[in-house]
């Protein structure tokens, strides 16, 4: 049993493998080839079956004719006879011609041939005429030509023709058949069109989703149950995680807002404080804190709504890398392929700018590089700094999170540009990952999908 069930897995994968990949292809596959499977097999079994049956009843009753004919000259041999047998073969037999010739018939060795109706005549002579005939089909003009020993010095050459001994239009009927099936193919093909085109939809709406962009609303009217389940399910989904999103991000910037108070109420007690190295420790670690406040609030802001719209990436690379020279550093940009990219303009030069200012924070220059694959474009930005450990690579993108233990405001910032940058590159279905920089020290990679 679980042997047949192999089997049966065995061939659902290699069909798989070796299918169309789109549903509407296959689902054809699966409508469309059983009929015509079904449609050959009928039409094999009319023709062979039945065909053969009326073709051997038609050459039986070609025989009978012919030995009705023979009667009628063995018992009126006189000429007058003669002529009116002939007349009566042609006119109400069918026949092409009947002549009556004195001599003997040639022997007759049947040969080889793929015809079906002149072996059924000859099948039919064998069983019903006991008489020594020759049969010819090759005289053309669609006739078989036939003799037959009447008596003994005199032969009966008759010419039938072919129409008589076949069921006729065969060819209207494969031409119907034929004719139907593409009609009906047609239908099939319409009708699946009209149902996958939700699905399609679908799968649009989902991958625009995963890359953050605008899907607009929509509803399945039509189509089938689990579609327009698949549609609703999806729609809710979407309203339900742009809903969490917003009160995560409103939360946390409620939180930091109200931090700002008792803060500033802080800052104002120390500065009343006589001065002490303890107060100076207090009053640094509270800086931090605004800091790190006025870090978030300024990434809670910028989270907001931005539109997605389609831009030059090269463009955004170039702004990021003047606003640096501005500074006197040394940014070298440089890219293969079309940048033109559907994204959020604003939030993708913010995280350029975080990773370009922690190249030169640590690093004397940066290299700004970008390529186009099928399905994203690979941004690197390098330095050569000293770069980070590997087994910290994960740390540092969690908020707040600083290698250099300082503290301290001027040396560093807040411990949230990689977290930032993170977030707006998976936002946009991508994602930032570091790695070791050709140029000696840290190299960070932002992948977005196209
Ligand atoms: N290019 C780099 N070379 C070496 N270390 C780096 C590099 N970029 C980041 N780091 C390390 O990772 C830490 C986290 O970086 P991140 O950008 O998140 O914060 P930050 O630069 O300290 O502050 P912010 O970007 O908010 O001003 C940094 O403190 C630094 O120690
Ligand atoms: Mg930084």
């Amino acid at each position: 049993m679980s042997k047949f069930a192999d089997l049966f897995e065995r061939v659902a994968t290699w069909a798989d493998r070796h299918s169309p990949q789109t549903l509407f292809a296959r689902a054809l596959i699966i409508i469309v080839v059983p009929m015509l499977l079904l449609q050959a097999l009928s039409a094999w079994w009319f023709y062979s079956q039945r065909g053969d049956n009326v073709t051997n009843r038609l050459a039986l009753l070609l025989v009978r004719d012919l030995r009705l004919l023979i009667a009628m000259r063995t018992e009126f041999p006189d000429d007058e006879h003669r002529y009116w047998i002939i007349n009566h073969g042609r006119t109400d037999l069918l026949l092409s011609s009947v002549r009556f010739r004195s001599g003997i018939v040639p022997p007759f060795q049947s040969p080889a041939y793929f015809d079906i109706v002149a072996r059924e005549v000859q099948g039919a002579l064998e069983a019903d005429l006991r008489r020594p005939f020759y049969l010819n089909n090759t005289v053309g003009n669609d006739q078989l030509m036939i003799e037959i020993q009447v008596s003994d010095g005199e032969v009966m050459e008759v010419y039938v023709p072919y129409l008589r001994l076949t069921f006729g239009s065969s060819f209207a009927y494969v031409l119907a058949q034929v004719g139907l099936a593409l009609v009906l193919f047609g239908l099939a093909i319409w009708f699946m069109r009209r149902e996958l085109v939700p699905i399609e939809h679908l799968g649009v709406a989902a991958d625009a989703l995963g890359k953050g962009r605008d899907v607009p609303d929509f509803a399945f009217k039509g189509g089938t149950r689990e579609v327009r389940n698949a549609g609703t399910a999806f729609q809710t989904m979407k309203i339900r995680l742009s809903r969490s999103i917003q009160q995560r991000t409103e939360m946390l910037a409620g939180v930091s807002h109200d931090l700002r108070t008792p803060l500033t109420r802080m800052k104002l007690s120390l500065a009343l404080l006589p001065e002490s190295p303890e107060t100076k420790e207090l009053a640094d670690d509270v800086a931090d804190m605004e800091h790190m406040i006025e870090g978030y609030l300024a990434f809670a802001r910028g989270e907001g709504d931005e539109e997605t719209a389609p831009v030059d990436l090269s463009d955004i690379f170039e702004d990021v890398a003047a606003g640096a020279r501005r500074d006197n550093a040394e940014v070298t940009v440089n890219w293969m392929g079309d940048m033109n990219v559907e994204l959020r303009p604003i939030a993708i030069k913010r995280c350029i700018t975080n990773l370009v200012a922690n190249a030169l924070r640590h690093g004397k220059r940066a290299e700004i590089h970008a390529t186009r694959g099928k399905t994203s474009i690979e941004i690197t930005v390098d330095d050569d700094g000293p770069g980070i450990p590997e087994d910290r690579y994960e740390d540092v993108f969690r908020p707040f999170v600083r290698l250099d233990e300082s503290r301290n405001i001027d040396t560093g910032g807040s411990g949230l540009g990689l977290t930032i940058a993170r977030d707006i590159a998976r936002s946009h279905g991508g994602d930032v990952t570091l790695a070791k920089s050709p140029l000696g020290g840290l190299r960070v990679v932002v992948r977005l999908p196209v």
